[in-house]
């Protein structure tokens, strides 16, 4: 297991590997939250014609396969949360339903707390179906009640006749006076406009499935806090690790491709050059 900067693993470490041995190893309770963004299931090596970057979603040959290969690494991961802990995994229409019911019996469904519905834009088109333009992204809690969660805010009310007073603070006209709405927007709810990165956004690694890091943003600073361990043991290109790191989160990452690996440190590297120093 590597570490980036010296210090004693787990903690601000990626290990190079199939993650089931590594996450066997790591103690109880040691992660905070969870983000597992594993290959969809989709019979195909993911690459990018570009530079070859690419991993195998190829292996498992039906779907049945492919959830018996997620089994065992979804019950390390609620194995590896705190009691306060939360899981998200990023899933699409092909196995989503299935690992629903898999993580319904490893949680329970009364731990169930969200499908977030990740709604993009960009990518194919149909003539036979409505284009398909969203992933789910199922989020349990180790603990329902217990976990942390910071409630985000974002966009606009779309009330009626909402008026902005002399301070710009939102509020509606109700015969009993003004009621007033929350400066910082509405709460967010399950479903998330969040544009896929584009063929030339600055972000792009080249790494193929690469998230964007405001997706990560937005799970991290809901659900943890400032020194919390944020773990992804199929982090790829490394979106988490650097978005965790670069809002003052520890983090453990794994994967099983060493061009993964290479790219999450880089990209890790600069994420804590970028870091206000206090
Ligand atoms: C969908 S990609 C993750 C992309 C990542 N979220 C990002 O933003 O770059 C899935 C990753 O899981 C890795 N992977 C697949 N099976 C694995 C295993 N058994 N152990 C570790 N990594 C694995 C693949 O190499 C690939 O990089």
């Amino acid at each position: 297991m590597t570490d980036l900067s010296g210090n004693a693993p787990p903690f601000d470490a990626i290990h190079h590997g199939d993650n089931l041995p590594f996450m066997r190893d790591l103690p109880d309770a040691c992660c905070d939250l969870i983000y597992l963004d594993p290959p969809f299931g989709t019979g195909k090596r993911q690459t990018t014609a570009r530079n070859g970057h690419g991993y195998a979603d190829d292996v498992a040959g039906s779907i049945e396969n492919h959830v018996a290969f997620l089994e065992p690494r979804l019950r390390e991961s609620h194995r590896l949360l705190a009691d306060t802990g939360s899981m998200f995994v990023h899933l699409d229409y092909r196995a989503a339903h299935y690992v629903k019911i898999l993580l319904d019996r490893i949680f329970t469904p009364a731990n169930f707390l969200n499908e977030i519905i990740w709604h993009y834009r960009t990518g194919g088109r149909s003539s036979q179906w409505f284009a398909r333009k969203h992933d789910t992204i199922l989020f349990y809690a180790k603990n329902k009640g217990q976990h942390t969660f910071n409630v985000i805010r974002g966009g606009e009310f779309r009330t009626d006749g909402l008026n902005r007073d002399e301070d710009g603070r939102p509020y509606k006209s109700t015969k009993n006076g003004r009621l007033y709405f929350h400066p910082d927007g509405p709460a967010i709810t399950d479903v998330w406009d969040i544009p896929f990165l584009s063929t030339v956004s600055k972000e792009r690694t080249g790494y193929p499935s690469q998230k964007p890091e405001a997706l990560l943003e937005r799970i991290i600073l809901a659900a943890s806090n400032d020194g919390d361990c944020v773990a992804d043991f199929f982090c790829g290109s490394g979106t988490t690790l650097s978005v965790a790191k670069r809002l003052g989160r520890r983090f453990i990452g794994c994967d099983r491709q060493a061009d993964a690996v290479e790219i999450a440190r880089q990209r890790l590297a600069s994420a804590i050059a970028q870091r206000p120093t206090t």
